[in-house]
């Protein structure tokens, strides 16, 4: 033992007792992905997916990732600079033609997107302002650049906060200003207010990255995220998006003029260091985009999910915050009581919905994160807007007087519904499963002894 493991000691047993309590929401294998998932002998809603349209599930994408493998295999063998396929400079491109930019770059993950382009483009010279609360992946892009140029300045403001951005840019110590903002906020459902917080980067004299992760493929008329929804597409100077969310699949990318494209496929260390995206994802980002450019149908699926699943919880009386779109964050800003709503939903309705608690969001403002999916049918969001109305009002958040607007005859069909497709989509595993349960208590009736619960 040495001090590594000391190091441990308090996390872990905050994890132990917490799975003790039966109340720890981590790590749960799951035996299939989808809106609707199999965790031990349970079939639960899923409602802890980014996988927003629901295509990782998708024939086209499924058939073009192993398409991809065959031709190519699991592995490029080593990172970008030696190992470009045709296929990465197609993607690239098309990529950019959809956002309207020049150039684009596909790096491994939007995580590696990030970092590399913070990494890059921040100096000694610069000023960097974030807002608050920003993801981590921005955070650490910082703290590189930082590490390696520690005269960089870091300034952050109030969350999508104009005045105070202005305030903040205004403060700033070098000429060579960067603004970093998300489009969507993924723990918080709510939107930066980009058309004004555009003016006062160009009043400035500032440049913009936009991480819009969790808006691309998801917001906006066509899809095109928190910049269509702002009249401002082709505007951001570096646009970051992400494969792992509404395009089902793992990658990320940036897109902005060709020039900065250039210069950072030969600067960011997280390109040049780091193996170059697999052909499977390569090839499901592609059909990815093939669906989402093509066929608004899914996109407009997951905002009309969106609002209904919004409206139902704000007529409940929860607090959803700032929320206006598909993740819907029902703040109850206390963590035991965040933690034991969870685990209600989890054993006694198999929903799963994760619980934020601090440090992921500040204390006091603990919650669970609920994001729908085009994949949710009427009657999952039905069904789980029952539970969270009962659960609530169990644990004292809602007035025993709330009630959803459903009549008798859906809460039955939403009931009967949840519990037939549970046991079909389990399928086989769950038969399988209930079989050695049975074998197990038989063994137990006969021989008197108990089994091992592993
Ligand atoms: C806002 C935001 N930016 C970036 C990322 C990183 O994306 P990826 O999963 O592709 O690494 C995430 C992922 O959680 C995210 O939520």
């Amino acid at each position: 033992m040495s001090w590594l493991n000391d190091k441990t000691t308090e996390l872990l047993s905050r994890v132990e007792q917490a799975k003790s309590l039966k109340v720890y929401p981590y790590f749960r294998p799951m035996e299939n992905v989808g809106p609707r998932i199999k965790i031990g002998e349970k079939s639960c809603l899923n409602y802890a997916s980014n996988d927003y349209l629901g295509l990782s599930q998708s024939r086209a994408l499924i058939d073009a990732a192993i398409e991809g493998t065959r031709r190519y295999g699991t592995g490029l063998g080593s990172a970008r600079p030696q190992a470009t396929s045709i296929r990465h400079e197609e993607l690239e491109r098309r990529l950019a033609r959809w956002l309207g930019y020049p150039a684009c770059a596909v790096f491994t993950t939007g995580y590696q997107a990030i970092v590399g382009t913070l990494q890059t483009f921040l100096d000694d010279d610069t000023t960097v302002v974030l807002d608050k609360l920003n993801h981590a992946s921005i955070m650490d892009g910082m703290l590189l650049a930082q590490g390696q140029h520690p005269d960089m300045e870091v300034r952050f403001f109030k969350h999508n906060d104009v005045a105070h951005l202005d305030k903040t840019l205004a403060g700033a110590s070098h000429s060579k200003k960067m603004v970093v903002v998300e489009g969507l906020y993924s723990v918080d459902g709510d939107l930066a207010p980009l058309a004004d917080m555009m003016e006062v980067v160009r009043k400035h004299g500032a440049v913009i990255m936009l991480d819009d992760a969790h808006g691309l493929g998801a917001l906006g008329p066509t899809g095109r995220g928190v910049a269509e929804m702002n009249g401002l597409t082709r505007e951001v100077d570096l646009l970051i998006g992400t494969f792992s969310k509404s395009f089902g699949a793992v990658g990320g990318f940036v897109c902005a003029d060709a020039s900065l494209i250039n210069y950072l496929k030969l600067s960011a260390r997280s390109f040049v260091f780091s193996a170059s995206l697999p052909l499977a994802q390569v090839e499901a980002a592609m059909a990815a985009l093939d669906i989402i450019e093509s066929d608004y149908s899914l996109v407009h699926k997951l905002q009309s999910n969106g609002n209904y699943f919004r409206e139902a919880l704000l007529s409940l009386g929860f607090n959803i915050g700032q929320s206006s779109t598909h993740i819907t964050p029902i703040f109850l800003n206390e963590e035991e009581l965040t933690m034991k709503f969870g685990a209600y939903l989890y054993h006694g309705a198999n929903i799963q919905m994760m619980p934020f608690v601090a440090p992921s969001v500040p204390k006091g403002k603990e919650r669970l994160r609920c994001n729908v999916t085009a994949a949710h049918s009427h009657s999952d969001m039905g069904y789980t807007l029952e539970a969270l109305s009962e659960i609530g009002k169990m644990l004292g958040v809602l007035p025993s007087s709330a009630k959803t607007s459903s009549s008798f005859m859906e809460r039955a069909y939403w009931f009967l519904g949840h519990e037939i497709r549970g046991t079909r989509n389990a399928g086989l595993p769950f038969l399988k499963h209930e079989a050695m349960e049975l074998g197990k208590k038989a063994v137990e009736k006969i021989t008197g002894k108990k089994s091992d619960p592993a």
